[in-house]
């Protein structure tokens, strides 16, 4: 199965006034549907079978395929980390972020200086490492925390294709603007969608664990 360019879980003009709908057009209509088209084309002439996934594609390729399927991945999850709906920190994920940051407040001044000081073009991301702990990360072009074994939870775009047509070259204005749109029960979900596959088994007396217990019991069905 080719690669698919994701569809979008909101209209175009939906994260308006801070995400136009001419930035979403070029964004997603033709930067990352360019990836998507690029790396289906690298892949006929890869040695992956035509049902290889995403994810396997990126752990196991280098050069313009990894770029282009890296970029994939990391467009899908940027999308998916933003929502127009206002959603609240789920509280023990905010306890997460009091852990390794002190406070709310920090987390966020350290994710916009990490933002600010990446040179060229790449990403900002909130991972969990090996050891469970929670780290932002710079990472350049289309570098990715899944071939560092770490679990990705939240990512910003910060190349300037994502932000030029609404604040030109102000990227700290983007970045200021960009946090009323976090999705942060998208981000507490990652927990157990990768967690488990990259750091099994648990390590002992486990936090996290015991969060992914809780919201894996909040996924199950009530009745
Ligand atoms: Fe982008």
């Amino acid at each position: 199965m080719a690669i698919e360019l994701m569809e979008l879980p909101y209209e175009q003009n939906a994260l308006e006034p801070i995400i136009s709908k001419e930035t979403i057009e070029y964004h997603y209509g033709k930067h990352h549907k360019n990836y998507v088209d690029t790396a289906n084309r690298l892949l006929k002439d890869s040695n992956f079978d035509d049902d290889a996934l995403l994810i396997d594609i990126i752990k196991n390729s280098d050069g313009a395929l990894f770029n282009n399927a890296a970029q994939v991945f990391n467009h899908n999850f940027y999308w998916l980390s933003l929502n127009p709906e206002p959603i609240a920190i789920p509280p023990k994920l905010n306890k997460l972020i009091n852990r390794d940051f002190g406070s709310m407040e920090n987390f966020k001044n350290e994710f916009e200086d990490k933002a600010l000081s990446l040179f060229g073009s790449g990403w900002v991301w909130l991972e969990l490492d090996v050891k469970e702990k929670l780290i932002i990360t710079q990472r350049g072009n289309a570098d990715n925390p899944l071939i560092h074994l770490h679990t990705p939870l939240l990512t910003i775009d910060v190349w300037e294709h994502a932000y030029y047509i609404d604040y030109r070259n102000d990227r700290k204005k983007y970045f200021e603007e960009l946090w009323r749109l976090i999705d942060w029960k998208f981000v507490a979900s990652n927990i157990v969608d990768y967690y488990h596959d990259l750091t099994e088994p648990c390590m002992e007396n486990s936090q996290l664990c015991d969060y992914i217990d809780m919201l894996q019991h909040l996924n199950e069905p009530t009745t």
